[in-house]
């Protein structure tokens, strides 16, 4: 017989559908937005946003259990300083949720046959899909990029070079932490239209997006940092080390590559390395450190070398052999 505790974390795993429900669709219908900033109790959110006082107030004592919310007792909420710390204000994080709720119907729709063996498609996006996607990875990127410059060198480091930056979030960041800073973002064409239209007139000069494939497109050489960000899980055993061979060839003497991605449980990481690893059925993966590290050293890169960024990421850095 399971033991009490036991049988709690099983509940607490077969209830966390329940959870990611709530917290979708709360920033679905607009809660987590108008709780930015200020506090509400369940009816006035209710009445300003015309929804059903009753699932209000049961979302919010819900999101108050999960850690989303703060109560007072007087029944005012506002997004708890935690979540607010790891993902910003309910409208920094409204593309992200959006981005998973379609997810959460992706793997409920998918996943069995995938298992028997049937197709679990990979659909291509629209240009309304592609700029929703990029603007669900900004509003991840805006919690990651601050851990991301902090744990980088940036000593001496001039040109950058960011395959598949999306539309330039870590950018500037980077440009941001150092004024003598330029960053190429290598994107496809879409992404990359879309990056260049956003440009914040501060970095008009230091943010350069080229269109066109990573491992093809010419981008130039000498850089001094590569950045693979979130990157490699998407492509094949077969487009990952070129896509790493790539990143080195662009280097410059003394440069370095820097790749970001999910952790495995065996290199640090959470359970969260193996789902994402799932949720790249047969295109991708979430590469172990040893089997990157091998790719890195075939590439040119010596001093492979990998820290965890956060629970869930690792950060591997290496050196251009000169
Ligand atoms: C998961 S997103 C990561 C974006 C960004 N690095 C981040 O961490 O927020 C992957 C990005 O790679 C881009 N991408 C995918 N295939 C590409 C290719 N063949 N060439 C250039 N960019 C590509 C996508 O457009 C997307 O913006």
């Amino acid at each position: 017989m399971p033991t009490s505790s036991s049988q709690k974390d099983w509940q607490d795993l077969l209830w966390s559908f329940a959870k990611h429900r709530v917290l979708t669709c709360a920033s679905r219908v607009g809660l987590l937005r108008a709780l930015t900033g200020r506090s509400l109790d369940a009816p006035t959110a209710a009445a300003e946003l015309r929804l059903e006082p009753l699932a209000v107030s049961k979302t919010f004592r819900a999101l108050a259990e999960m850690g989303v919310l703060e109560r007072s007792k007087e029944g005012q909420h506002t997004l708890s300083a935690s979540f607010a710390l790891a993902f910003g204000t309910g409208d920094e994080v409204a593309p992200f949720l959006e981005h998973s709720h379609h997810l959460y119907d992706s793997w409920g729709g998918n996943l069995e046959a995938f298992l028997r063996g049937g197709t679990w498609p990979r659909f291509a996006r629209d240009s309304d899909e592609v700029r929703q996607f990029s603007q669900a990875m900004r509003s991840m990127a805006k919690a990651v990029a601050p851990k991301v410059v902090a744990a980088l060198d940036l000593t001496g480091v001039k040109r950058v070079i960011d395959f598949g930056g999306g539309i330039g979030e870590y950018a500037r960041a980077l440009c941001r932490a150092s004024a003598e800073l330029h960053v190429t973002v290598v994107e496809t064409p879409t992404v990359a239209a879309f990056g260049a239209a956003e440009l914040e007139s501060e970095f008009d000069e230091r943010i350069e997006f080229l269109g066109g494939d990573y491992i093809e497109a010419d981008c130039g050489n000498g850089y001094d940092l590569a950045l693979l960000i979130n990157v490699l899980h998407q492509e094949n055993q077969e487009r990952a080390p070129r896509l790493i061979g790539r990143a080195s060839k662009a280097l410059g003497a003394a440069g370095r590559l820097a790749i970001i991605d999910f952790a495995l449980a065996q290199d640090g990481g959470t359970e969260v390395g193996a789902l994402f690893s799932l949720n790249m059925r047969d295109f991708g993966d979430v590469y172990a450190f040893e089997r990157i590290a091998q790719w890195m050293h075939a590439s040119s890169l010596s001093h492979v070398q990998k820290t965890s960024l956060d629970q869930h990421r690792l950060m591997i850095v290496g050196h251009k052999l000169r």
